[in-house]
């Protein structure tokens, strides 16, 4: 692939997916990139390009999409944020009264992947919040494959390394080699298609939001307009709560810092 052609995908993915495709990345995203050229039979990469942007096929934006996203998760992973709710529940309804007097608390995950990070948060809410509380998430992921794995709510039996004992007997079913997430927790779940690129859609805002492992795809500019958007789009007191290896330390932003990773509209 010549860089004219390298820069012509990278910028086609930035432009729609966000996600930064750096120079050091160049050789793996080459030998992708003739992979889906391949099944899509297309022999050059101007000919690929002039597809994509046409978009007529969808199928080939999706398999994109697929090769450029990384969509690994766990259940309870960076567990110090599930531990942060834990620990913090009083004074996280203390500082967001919105919660108490609707009686309703509305998260965000904001990049899901195949659902573990909305099912632990799903489960922690539940385990801890005062019962009148009504818990609605809303679980969203660029791709849709990820998503149909979601829906479904059944996993591998690796699931027993990840979630600890007592939740794996009170919110899981086993069929099989498998485990299921129950009703009662598959039901506090809206799973939504959402390219967080776009325009925000949402007429309410939410008492927290997840964006954990996906900026560090994305570049500093994105970063500081997600920054400006959370903000806006959390209530006064809501917290925001970002991955392990991101920070929002470089760019400009209205939140209030909590500690690493976590942070709270004033
Ligand atoms: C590494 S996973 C992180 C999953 C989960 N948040 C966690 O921390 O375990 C990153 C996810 O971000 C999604 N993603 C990438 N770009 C996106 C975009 N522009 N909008 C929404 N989701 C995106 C990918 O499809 C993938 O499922």
């Amino acid at each position: 692939m010549k860089n004219r052609e390298f820069y012509l995908l990278a910028d086609f993915v930035y432009e729609n997916f966000g996600i930064k495709v750096s120079n050091s990345k160049m050789n793996i995203f080459e030998m992708k990139i003739s992979k889906l050229m391949k099944s899509a039979g297309v022999n050059s990469v101007e000919e690929y390009y002039t597809l994509l942007k046409l978009a007529k096929d969808k199928k080939m934006l999706t398999d994109l999409l697929n090769e450029v996203t990384i969509n690994k998760t766990d259940f309870f992973r960076e567990i110090n944020h599930f531990n942060f709710i834990r620990d913090n529940i009083v004074d996280i309804m203390k500082k967001n009264r919105r919660i108490d007097i609707h009686k309703e608390i509305r998260v965000w995950s904001s990049a899901c992947s195949s659902g573990e990070e909305p099912y632990t948060i799903a489960m922690i809410l539940k385990e801890y919040l005062p019962p009148q509380i009504t818990i609605k998430i809303l679980a969203t992921d660029i791709s849709q494959r990820v998503l149909n794995i979601a829906v479904k709510g059944r996993y591998k039996s690796v699931v027993k390394t990840q979630v600890p004992p007592i939740f794996l007997s009170k919110y899981f079913i086993k069929k099989g080699d498998e485990y299921e997430v129950v009703e009662d927790i598959k039901k506090l779940i809206t799973f939504r298609s959402f390219n967080l690129k776009e325009n925000f859609p949402f007429k309410s805002t939410f008492d927290i939001i997840f964006c954990r492992n996906v900026m560090i795809y994305f570049d500093n500019n994105f970063h500081e307009e997600l920054a400006r958007k959370f903000h806006q789009y959390l209530n006064h007191g809501g917290l925001l709560f970002i991955g392990h290896s991101e920070s929002l330390s470089h760019v400009k932003h209205s939140l209030e810092y909590v500690q690493p990773t976590v942070y709270r509209r004033k």
